[in-house]
This record gives structure tokens, sequence and C-alpha cells, in this order.
């Protein structure tokens, strides 16, 4: 079973070729984060006017990679495919649509079934990848086991999820208010940090003290959710103090006004706080549910110190994926539709399959 993995939900347009949803035959991304780094964030418009820029040579890319003894002969390279997966939510509308009408017109031209795949399930399937021949991939020696327990610690989702099976889960807490790399977005650019914000304030963190300042762990009722909004603030209020000024002016002229090893500080604190908000629920639920493996998905599943403290804290071993499939990739996307194809899931209507901005898990 070979399938076509195509992803377009924020600034990452992707598509890969995963067969038998453990083998990595292509993976192929073309990013438009640089024309949004002057904005300091994702711009919509320009995401998916990029998407449609980058779509069809990036799906393309991705057959040529998979099938190289068959690169200028595309109806041999289709034949090889079994089935299309798209990301059709969580994510920005105009930049889902792009992804999903190129994935429906593939689907009805080649007459291939269609999965529609939920990005935030996805990120968690990015963990199954075992085997690939590509060059400068560290993959996971083994595939996780059932029962997983599942940490999704992206951009837009910071979620932990009981998997008793494929398809059969629980979600057990999520957060309350911002996710966890949209905390490091904004505490980048309070410290004047470029964007994306979590490899920004990971290097940052490297010169400074994680116990340089102590920063308010959030209490909820829930016992699984988690919640950043506060930490954020608190990072924005430490920063004016440093700064020993009053606070009339921007919160936009901080950056300027505070010394390197204080950015480097602030960064590794607030990056010491944040991580041990997530790891510290993880721990309560692997205590809980005692799960056969852990899996973490998402961007910030990148970051060294999440890993750093998960590995130091969780009794079992825990394997990682490659950073590259960290990110927003196809490969997962791809993983996850293998999965659908093979276990019986329901294909999508190609003439009908819609978008679904705020698609949950
Ligand atoms: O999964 P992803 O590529 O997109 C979404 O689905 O949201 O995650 C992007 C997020 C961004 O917020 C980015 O700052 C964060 O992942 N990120 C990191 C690191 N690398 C990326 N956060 C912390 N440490 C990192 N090393
Ligand atoms: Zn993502």
């Amino acid at each position: 079973m070979r399938v076509l993995g195509i992803e377009s939900s924020c600034d990452e347009t992707a598509a890969s070729v995963v067969e038998d949803g453990r083998r990595l035959l292509s993976n192929v991304v073309a990013s438009s984060m640089d024309l949004h780094a002057k904005y300091g964030g994702v711009v919509p418009e320009i995401a998916a006017r990029s998407h449609i820029e980058s779509i069809v040579p990036v799906i393309q890319q991705s057959l040529d990679q998979a099938f190289p003894a068959l690169v200028g002969n595309q109806a041999e390279q289709w034949s090889q495919i079994d089935a299309i997966a798209v990301t059709y939510g969580a994510g920005l509308g105009g930049s889902l649509l792009i992804g999903v009408l190129a994935a429906r017109t593939l689907a009805i031209t080649y007459s291939k079934p269609l999965y529609a795949i939920n990005h935030v399930e996805g990120h968690l399937y990015a963990n199954f990848l075992t085997e690939t021949s590509l060059p400068d991939y560290v993959l996971p020696a083994a595939q996780p086991q059932f029962p997983i327990l599942g940490l999704i610690v992206s951009g837009g989702h910071s979620q932990l999820v009981s998997f008793r099976s494929h398809f059969d889960y629980t979600l057990l807490g999520q957060t309350s208010d911002d996710a966890i790399g949209e905390a490091f977005d904004k505490v980048a650019k309070i410290l004047g940090l470029p964007y994306p914000g979590g490899p920004s304030v990971s290097k940052k963190a490297l010169e400074g003290n994680p116990l340089a300042f102590q920063l308010p762990k959030a209490k909820l009722s829930g016992k699984y959710d988690f919640s950043f909004s506060g930490l954020k603030t608190a990072v924005l209020r430490l920063a004016q103090e440093q700064i020993g000024e009053d606070f009339t002016f921007l919160s936009t002229g901080i950056a300027a006004r505070l010394s390197e090893q204080q950015k480097a500080d602030i960064a590794a604190s607030f990056q010491r706080v944040a991580v041990e908000t997530v790891v510290d629920k993880t721990l309560l639920a692997y205590e809980e549910f005692q799960p056969a493996s852990v899996i973490i998905g998402g961007g910030v599943a990148s970051s060294p110190e999440l890993r750093c403290q998960l590995s130091d804290r969780l009794p079992r071993p825990i394997e990682y994926t490659d950073l590259k499939l960290c990110t927003d990739n196809g490969a997962m996307i791809a993983t996850l539709g293998c999965y659908k194809a093979t276990l019986g899931a329901a294909p999508a209507d190609p003439y009908s399959l819609d978008i679904s901005p705020n698609l949950s898990m």
C-alpha cells in the first residue's frame, strides 16, 4: 500500500509517498516561512498564494523522489500510488483549500481513493515511520505499541491523547488558550528574536540560565489541560521589570532595551517552565494510563529541552522521530492515510470533500 500525502494547512506546502505505513519513500516540503518573517507571523493571504505556486511542483518532486527510475513517466509513477491522503483541517481556510482541491482533482483524474486527514492526528503518525532509504533521516528503531499516550505540541495545538488502537482514542486534555508553540512565538516577539519563535527562543536559551527567573505555572481544573497565556504575560511583565524604566513605551520597544544576557535568561527560564508544564501532565497521564509507548508530535516536538526533560523524567525510554518530521510535512499525512486505507476507513467523496478549518480531535 503506497499513499501520497498532501499537506497545506499553514505555511508549508508538502507532499510525500509512504509505503505500508512505515517506509518513507519521499518527503518534499516547500515553506513560505521566509516571506512571513518580516511580519512576525504567518500572513494567511501570502501563505495561500505560495501554496498555489508550489503545490504542483511539490507533488511532482515527491513522485520523482519516490520513483526515481520513472522520472518523466507520470502515468507509471501514478500507477505505483494506491491512494491519496490530504489534510482537510485544522488550519487556515485559504491554505487548506489549495491542498484539498489539488488532492480532489488528482483523485478524480487518476481514480484513486481519497482519505481526509486531521492534521493534528497526523502529527502523531510521523512516529510510525521506521524505514527509509532517503539520506539524513534518523527514525525510531521500532513502531509505537498500543496503548499509546500521545502529546501534540504545535503552533496551533497542545493536547494529550490516549490511544487504545488506531482511530480509537480519548482526548485527555488540551490548552484552554494559547498553544505552546504560539507561546514560544509570542515570547520571541517580546525578546525581538526572529520568526518562527520556537527555534530562535531555543537557540537564545542556550546562552541563558534556566533558573534565573521564577515564572508561574497555570493551575487548571482539568487534570490534563494546559494554559500558556498567563506565562506569556508573565514574560512580558518580567521583561518590563528587567528594563527598570517606567512602562510607557510600546511593548515593541522592549527588546532594544534588554541586554543579550537578559534576553537569554528570560528565554531559558520561559522555555524551562513552558516545557515543564507539558511534561508534568504527560507524566501524570503516564502514571494513570500506563501506556506501552509515549509519542510526541508537532513543531515543538523538535525542542531539545522537551526531549531532554521527557527522557529524564519518564520511566520508560522514548523514541523520537527526525526533526524534519516534527514540523508540518506530507509524510505524517500519508502515514495516517495508509492506516485508514488498510484498516477499512471510508474514503472521502472527491467531488465534495470540504475543508474544516476548526477541526479538533
Ligand atoms: O507543527 P508545526 O510545524 O505547525 C503547526 O501545526 O502549528 O509547529 C510550528 C510551531 C511553531 O510555533 C514553532 O515556533 C514551534 O513549532 N517550534 C518550536 C521548535 N521548533 C519549532 N518550539 C520550540 N522549540 C523548537 N525547537
Ligand atoms: Zn502542524
